[in-house]
């Protein structure tokens, strides 16, 4: 194949383009603070289970910011890409509900966000017809996400949605034209083929009659500085392992979870995540919801050891969640009020797809 094809998405999780990623993370964070009506955020999730304390420290509370912020926000329920990986789309209503009464359980603001699932946008849909034609299956092939989701799978042989949700996830961005994606850093290879996407776009198909700008702009990664929390038994948090707290768990279920939580047999509790990592994920995740250093959490401590431990973390995870429970469980019951906003979003969404569909018909003379 020709030049235009190559790139070097295998390299976006190096080490060098990660610290480049930082960087530009925070130069994008003065931007905002500047004006936030330069920036529209995309971002959104995968309805494939209920979000846990590790999505709302690692992503949903920066989201919030970042619209309290002033930054106009558009959240893509992903219900495609839940069969990326899977047979079956599983109990996907309940699924898309309950991420949506999570979303705005957590604060994000429904009169200001657009939140939809890309299954009911055509318009965002069609895109992938146009940017399939410009990527190869080797560049989808070396994906490191993809290649890590694959492995994942066990033997599962790869499906042809698997090696091209990222040209899909491509077109949730840029047919809402965003610029800007809060994402972890497994996501980044992600981005890197949606700017790809978006520059061979306008090199091939050009833009509309007199259009002094690309049809789609380059989307920025905005890495979240959040710590990674670890599960309650120190391992990767997974809801599949039952090592973590979901927003919408009671209070009684959260005691029960922390104190089956794995620590050491040292009675005085330090802050060392080298050599008790165990001990000091629960710290961090005590000191994350006080917003308080993990250190002093661990001198106040002291002495008390694991079962001290154990009951700060599960009174500091009941006092942040009581009103977003509280929150999670009214939008549950009013479920007129959750399709209300769910449709407002379709409805917007589909008014971009369209405008944006109109703009890739006439830049590729598609127009009859
Ligand atoms: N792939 C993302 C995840 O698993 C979810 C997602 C779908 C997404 N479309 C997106 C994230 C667009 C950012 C932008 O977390």
């Amino acid at each position: 194949m020709t030049n235009s094809f190559e790139s070097d998405l295998e390299n976006s999780t190096s080490d060098a383009s990660l610290s480049h990623s930082r960087a530009l993370s925070e130069k994008i964070e003065a931007g905002i603070a500047k004006d936030p009506s330069e920036f529209r955020v995309l971002t959104g999730d995968r309805p494939t289970g209920n979000l846990h304390i590790g999505h709302y420290f690692g992503s949903l509370r920066n989201r919030v910011r970042l619209q309290r912020a002033g930054v106009e926000t558009w959240l893509v329920i992903a219900d495609f890409q839940v069969i990326t990986d899977r047979d079956g789309v599983g109990p996907i209503r309940e699924r898309v509900y309950s991420l949506l009464a999570d979303y705005l359980a957590v604060g994000i603001d429904p009169e200001k966000a657009v939140i939809f699932p890309h299954s009911q946008v055509e318009g965002l849909n069609q895109l992938l017809l146009p940017f399939l034609s410009l990527v190869t299956d080797a560049e989808l092939r070396r994906n490191p996400t993809v290649k890590a989701e694959l492995d994942a799978t066990g033997n599962r042989p790869m499906s042809g949605l698997l090696l091209t949700y990222p040209v899909h996830q491509a077109a949730d961005i840029l047919f809402c034209k965003a610029n800007l994606v809060p994402v972890g850093k497994d996501q980044l290879p992600h981005l890197e083929q949606a700017r790809v996407i978006a520059d061979r776009f306008d090199s091939r198909y050009g833009r509309p009659a007199g259009a002094e700008k690309p049809i789609f702009p380059r989307p920025q990664a905005l890495l979240s500085e959040a710590e990674t929390v670890l599960g309650l038994d120190g391992t990767k948090m997974s809801k599949s392992k039952g090592n973590t707290i979901e927003l919408g768990m009671t209070a009684d279920q959260t005691a029960k979870l922390v104190k089956k939580a794995v620590t050491d047999s040292e009675r005085t509790i330090t802050y060392d995540p080298a050599g008790r990592p165990e001990v000091a994920n629960l710290l961090l995740l005590a000191a994350l919801c006080q917003d308080r250093d993990p250190s002093t959490i661990a001198d106040e401590i002291g002495n008390g050891g694991a079962g001290t431990l154990k009951k700060v973390v599960t009174e500091s995870l009941n006092e942040l969640l009581a009103p977003i429970r509280e929150r999670r469980a009214e939008l549950a019951a009013n479920e007129d009020y959750l399709r209300e906003v769910l449709q407002r979003g379709i409805e917007r969404a589909n008014e971009q797809a369209e405008a944006t569909q109109a703009e890739v018909r006439e830049a590729m003379n598609m127009v009859y």
